[in-house]
């Protein structure tokens, strides 16, 4: 278990792209598990949450990171569904993000999707990264699991290596287009200026080092002081779904992207009329690595610092909502903090 309670806030890094362009299946790759395999239609169709722990990032990008240059305690992957009719999801979940990762697939280039979430970055100023998803399905690709993408491009042939090379050449026209400079990740000195391309397969692994290399040092070098924030102060998060959950009733499943959130805190959830005014009665944990929209067992735990994915059962949520805004009161004015999640 890696916390690290009273420091700095996990970043929160959301997946964005067209319908099928693998987004999930990145998410599955670094996690281990195959979430896409429960998903009806293999699509998503909720905004789902994965912690992934520093040593984990570690660990799958094996040496192309020096754990010791990072003091951020991981990242909080968001996982949003491509499919078209889910535009309010994809809204919510680049407002949520601090970084993101844009995901194309190279055969397909720019979709409307891929627009849309370039116009949600664009709107919400979320700085980000893109993976130029199934390299793999280049016709004589010579896969090597999960190795680094310079090691594996530098193993095709010419011929393999020259076709990948326009595909990547397209799709920076494309960001050209959409008013973005970009280039090869490994080209990029500035990543505020310059949006890094990461070619990758989730599928194979390929790539997957570097794409969390280039987040943790993305976060790390230009996000640090953001989250350097008062962990410790009253938690404030987004419902992403209302859930029946056995022995609990109604609970809400939240992305807590501020401070912290405690057993027995009073709490204030957006709804359908009035907001509610509740107590936590139980925060509950997914397992490490665990996707919150698929997980089963969950930790019963004394309190929760963002950002995290975790689940809270309370009394009287039926009329909760999702995308509604959750607060936790703390020394504050139970009236001041009503008018605030009105307003939102
Ligand atoms: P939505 O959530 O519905 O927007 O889709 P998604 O972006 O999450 O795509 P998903 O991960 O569900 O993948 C869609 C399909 O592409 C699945 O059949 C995957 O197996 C396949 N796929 C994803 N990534 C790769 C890859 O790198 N290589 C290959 N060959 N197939 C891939
Ligand atoms: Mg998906």
């Amino acid at each position: 278990e890696s916390e690290s309670p009273g420091d700095l806030r996990t970043p929160i890094v959301a997946v964005l792209g067209h319908v099928d362009h693998g987004k999930t299946s990145l998410l599955d790759e670094i996690r281990g598990s195959a979430v896409i395999d429960g998903e009806a239609g293999a699509i998503t169709q909720h905004i789902g949450a994965t912690a992934v722990p520093l040593d984990v990032v570690s660990e799958v990008a094996g040496s192309l990171v020096d754990p010791t240059e990072f003091d951020l305690p991981g990242l909080l992957f968001i996982d949003t569904p491509g499919h078209h009719s889910f535009s309010t999801l994809r809204s919510r979940g680049g407002a949520l993000a601090d970084i993101a990762v844009l995901v194309v697939d190279v055969n397909d280039g720019f979709q409307p999707q891929t627009e849309e979430a370039i116009r949600i970055l664009k709107d919400t100023g979320t700085p980000f990264v893109v993976a130029a998803n199934k390299v793999d399905t280049i016709p004589g690709w010579n896969p090597t699991e999960n190795a680094p993408i310079k090691q594996t491009y530098e193993a095709q042939t010419d011929r393999v290596r020259s076709q990948l090379d326009e595909k990547l050449y397209e799709l920076i026209g494309e960001l050209s287009g959409a008013g973005f400079s970009s280039d090869l990740y490994w080209r990029v000195q500035d990543f505020q200026a310059n949006i890094g391309v990461i070619p990758v397969s989730a599928m194979t692994g390929e790539g997957v080092p570097d794409l969390l290399t280039v987040l943790m040092g993305l976060a790390q070098r230009y996000m640090k002081s953001e989250m350097e924030v008062n962990i410790d102060g009253p938690g404030a998060g987004t419902v992403l779904e209302v859930k029946d959950e056995q022995g609990f009733g109604k609970t809400l499943d939240v992305i807590l992207y501020d401070g912290t959130v405690r057993k027995g805190d009073t709490i204030v959830v957006g709804a359908k009329n009035q907001p509610i005014v509740t107590e936590v009665r139980a925060l509950l944990k997914p397992r490490e690595l665990a996707e919150i929209r698929t997980e089963k067992r969950f930790e019963d735990v004394p309190e929760m610092q963002a950002a995290a994915g975790l689940k809270i059962a309370a009394p009287d949520l039926d009329d909760a909502m999702a995308g509604a805004p959750v607060r936790v009161v703390g020394d504050r004015d139970v009236a001041t903090v009503v008018e605030e999640v009105e307003a939102e």
